[in-house]
């Protein structure tokens, strides 16, 4: 999605701006921009393509301003090119925008008919045009862009620049993140608070709804009515700190690393330690009649991991559903549920819209969120953390880890709030649940070892990922991994269902990733096996020494640390992670922005 930036500076701003932008590189994008007030007349630096493009625009053009906005663009209506870009320009008007504006088409219609040209395929122009309008008819900045807004529907975040107001910018919200950052006599706008994380950690996080004016003096916030209002000025973590890589080769490889300490954070919210109980903040199991999850991609197949626990451990009726269906199947829950959203940014639009419709039913609504900023950390009922730090790369790994660790212990203490384990079984799985950063790390294994079969999987057309029980959802998650950056077909299915047709796409060029530690299933997954064997299939079993032991002859073995069934999601997982990200790594793929793909979806 997109990343946005306004500056009231100083100082010149132009490399501010883009500084910024790199820092929300990880939300993706395809083109970007900066406009500014120079000598009272905007400008604008807009090129197609990485912001390597526009910074080699502004060597050759500098724009020599102190206020600007700036833009990475992630493509809804129009395609990637420098006509598209943001700023969009309109009259004395210059707008950067991130979201989608669902009437666009009748309100540019109507200005066409005014007699206003359009220059670019945007929904955001449009939006510049209103502005100009407004300013036309002689209201002030700040009412114009009110009156524009007022017209307006869908979901934004905008900065908006006007030709004359040399210390002025402006920005509102509706359905995507805009903060506010507060400087030494200068202000910010932005998309979050990693993209100001250079220049402030002073932070004012708009309401859905607000608009606000930044000048020298300070913000001045309306909310949607157009009442000046105060928001809550919060001093974030040093954000510039989190976003570097070290010496890792890409985000995604650090974040894999990083999943230890991510798990063990995240458990500290949730496991004590010296009483080897664990907690539910905020929600009684024993009041809720049926868990209700909602999530996108990576945050789903957490929640189906989820599900298998709270039913089996916690006897707790749960269902997990995309967000995109679920709300428009009219599903049948009542007051007594409790609908758990799944999100590492919290702003997925999905997700949000099925959260709303939950909450506007009576339902109590949870969500469980890698930022407590987020938008829906904001307007749920009841928050639960993970604490895997900022994610960078669009591919979620620690994220999807922390998930599955804040699932496993809220399903334990769900077991015990519904009465289903004794004080002394809490605190035998709270042990077990504790070990997983250790496990996790011993996952993390030299990729020398998994070198020769990455290098035969990166010649692969189509993939199938194979698993039971709870390694069904890791087989998703692996087909998920390896397709979104390594551009490689890959599916995942539950093994027992690969002889009800899929077991027809088995050749020998089709490598079947199977994902089995030695449990119960085990030997149910090995048939599987000698079923795609016999049929030429070449199998990658993802097991630990025991697994190995009992493995088909011919298979190709992935090495997994021995843990319990409980904590087998989070420690597998990092496997599949690994050969996701050393396919990509061989085909040269840009593994931390994958083409097409955003870090966070804030449009439906
Ligand atoms: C996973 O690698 C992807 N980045 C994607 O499926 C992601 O998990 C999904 O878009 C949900 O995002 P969220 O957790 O921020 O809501």
């Amino acid at each position: 999605m997109c990343g946005i930036i306004g500056i009231v500076g100083l100082a010149p701003i132009s490399a501010r701006l883009v500084e910024s932008l790199r820092r929300l590189e990880y939300r993706g994008y395809d083109s970007a921009g900066i406009a500014g007030v120079v000598d009272g007349r905007i400008e604008r630096r807009r090129a197609e393509g990485k912001l390597r493009n526009l910074e080699a625009l502004l060597v050759d053009n500098p724009m020599n301003a102190t206020v600007g906005i700036g833009h990475t663009r992630w493509a809804t209506h129009g395609a990637p090119s420098v006509r598209n870009a943001h700023p969009q320009l309109a009259g004395k008007v210059a707008v950067v925008h991130n979201g989608i504006i669902e009437n666009f088409a009748p309100l540019k219609a109507a200005l066409i008919a005014e007699g206003r040209h359009f220059e670019s395929d945007t929904d955001t122009e449009v939006v510049a045009h209103l502005i100009d309008r407004e300013l036309g008819l002689g209201l002030e900045p700040v009412a114009a862009f009110k009156a524009a807004l007022d017209q307006l529907t869908g979901a934004y975040a905008l900065a908006v620049l006007v030709q004359g107001e040399d210390a002025l910018v402006m920005g509102a919200r509706r359905g995507s993140p805009l903060v506010v950052g507060e400087g030494q006599g200068e202000m910010f706008i932005g998309t979050d608070a990693l993209g100001l994380g250079p220049f402030t950690n002073r932070i004012i996080h708009l309401d859905d709804g607000d608009y606000v004016a930044i000048d020298h003096a300070g913000a001045r916030v309306f909310d949607r009515d157009g009442i000046r209002v105060e928001r809550p000025l919060r001093i974030v973590p040093a954000a510039s700190a989190l976003v570097e890589k070290g010496n890792y080769r890409h985000f995604m490889e650090k974040e894999i690393h990083d999943q230890p300490d991510a798990c063990r954070h995240t458990l500290s919210a949730y496991v004590d330690p010296i009483t080897s109980t664990v907690s539910s903040p905020g929600v009684d199991f024993a009041a809720v009649d049926r868990l209700q999850i909602v999530a996108c991609g990576t945050a789903s197949y957490a929640g189906m991991i989820g599900r298998y626990l709270f039913e089996s451990l916690a006897g707790l009726p749960t269902e997990v559903e995309i967000a995109s269906e679920f709300r428009y199947r009219e599903p049948a829950l009542r007051p007594g549920a409790l609908a758990l959203a799944i999100s590492q940014s919290g702003e997925t639009a999905d997700t949000l819209a099925a959260l709303r419709w939950c909450k506007a039913r009576g339902i109590t609504t949870a969500a469980l969120v890698n930022s407590s900023e987020s938008t829906m950390a904001r307007e749920v009922d009841v928050v639960f953390p993970t604490h895997a730090g900022p994610e960078i790369g669009v591919a979620s790994t620690k994220a999807f880890t922390s998930q599955v660790a804040a699932l496993i212990a809220l399903a334990i203490a769900a077991a015990r709030q519904r009465g289903r384990i004794d004080a002394g079984e809490e605190a035998r799985l709270a042990t077990l649940l504790l070990e997983a950063p250790r496990l996790i790390a011993e996952a993390i294994v030299d990729e020398t070892l998994i070198g020769s079969i990455a290098q035969e999987i990166a010649k692969a057309r189509d993939v199938l990922y194979l698993g039971r029980g709870a390694m069904y959802p890791l087989a998703l998650e692996g087909a998920l991994k390896l397709k979104e950056i390594s551009y490689i077909h890959a599916e995942g299915y539950a093994a027992g269902e690969l002889k009800h047709g899929p077991i027809a796409l088995v050749d020998e060029a089709t490598p079947i990733i199977v994902i089995a530690p030695s449990d119960a299933l085990f030997d149910k997954t090995s048939s599987n096996m000698s079923e795609v064997i016999a049929r030429g299939g070449r199998v990658v079993l993802i097991t630990d020494a025991v697994g190995a032991g009992h493995a088909p002859e011919g298979v190709n073995v992935v090495l997994a640390p021995a843990c319990d069934p409980l904590i087998a999601p989070l420690v597998f997982a990092v496997p599949i992670q690994l050969i996701a990200y050393q396919v990509a790594v061989l085909k040269g793929a840009d593994v931390d922005q994958p083409r097409n793909l955003a870090k966070s979806v804030t449009v439906e």
